[in-house]
């Protein structure tokens, strides 16, 4: 129920702090999907984020010189945005709503993103069509899927949730659902959502999450360090089996037929 969904997402994102300047495994990963936005963003342009959450990929973006909106329902992940965007001295605009019906004219922007926000719903199809409805002919759309699956990011989950059942600290997860998804469905989505010139390749293999060693701030600037200093050789793994196997997520972009 997208009530239920709303109130989960709105009560995970209160009262956090500023995540764009903080240097974590998260950060080394969003450097690595510029690295690939790079290669495919129009030089300038108007660019809306659905379900932008903290709003740290637009807010790399601003930085890059493009006019950036990020749009969520959930009121206190709009104010992470902020907070963020104010951290990182740049500016952007902030919109409420609903990512099944967008509150944002055909056809006016040049680049529409969601970052880990499409395995969230059983059937993503009607959002996809929205974000290609509000696009130019000729616009980008981008996409990083997080879907339910193993990985090698995620390997040692089980470790915090045997923790929290052991303390009795589960959290409400009602309104919290996550798909699985493999490349092949997520090129159908795209085809589906009315995009050209797909492209859809698995990624994300890269050490496990170990939650105690977050709990030290040198374990895990020792950790952090070190996987950027080797971000070539866990990039080289992209785009293969083995991140089909072990990688955590999906990269997908298409355009917009003129
Ligand atoms: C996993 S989070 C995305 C995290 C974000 N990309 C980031 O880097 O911080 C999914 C986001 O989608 C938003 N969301 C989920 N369903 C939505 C909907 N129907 N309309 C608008 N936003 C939605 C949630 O509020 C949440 O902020």
């Amino acid at each position: 129920m997208e009530d239920q969904a709303q109130r989960f997402w709105d009560a995970y994102w209160v009262d956090q702090g500023v995540t764009v300047t903080a240097r974590t495994m998260t950060q080394i990963l969003d450097r690595i999907k510029l690295g690939y936005l790079r290669g495919i963003l129009p030089t300038s342009g108007r660019c809306l984020e659905v379900g932008a959450g903290s709003g740290r990929l637009s807010c790399w973006l601003a930085q890059g010189g493009y006019r950036t909106v990020c749009m969520d329902f959930s009121p206190n992940a709009l104010k992470a945005a902020q907070l963020n965007y104010t951290s990182a001295t740049v500016t952007g605009g902030f919109l409420a709503g609903d990512g099944f019906a967008l509150p944002v004219q055909d056809q006016s922007l040049d680049i529409v993103l969601s970052t880990g926000l499409l395995e969230h719903f059983r059937d993503p199809t009607p959002i996809v069509r929205e974000m290609v409805r509000v696009l130019k002919p000729g616009g980008l759309f981008y996409s990083d899927i997080v879907p339910k699956k193993f990985s090698l990011f995620r390997s040692l989950d089980w470790l915090g949730s045997l923790k929290r059942s052991m303390i009795g600290s589960q959290k409400g997860q009602e309104g919290y659902y996550e798909r699985a998804f493999t490349s092949a469905q997520i090129r159908t989505l795209l085809r589906e959502g009315g995009l050209t010139d797909i492209t859809v390749f698995p990624a994300g293999v890269v050490p496990p999450y170990v939650p105690l060693l977050y709990r030290s701030e040198r374990l895990r600037d020792i950790q952090v360090s070190w996987v950027d200093k080797t971000q070539r050789l866990w990039r080289g793994f992209d785009r293969t089996w083995v991140a089909e196997w072990l990688g955590f997520y999906y990269f997908a972009w298409g355009i917009k037929p003129s």
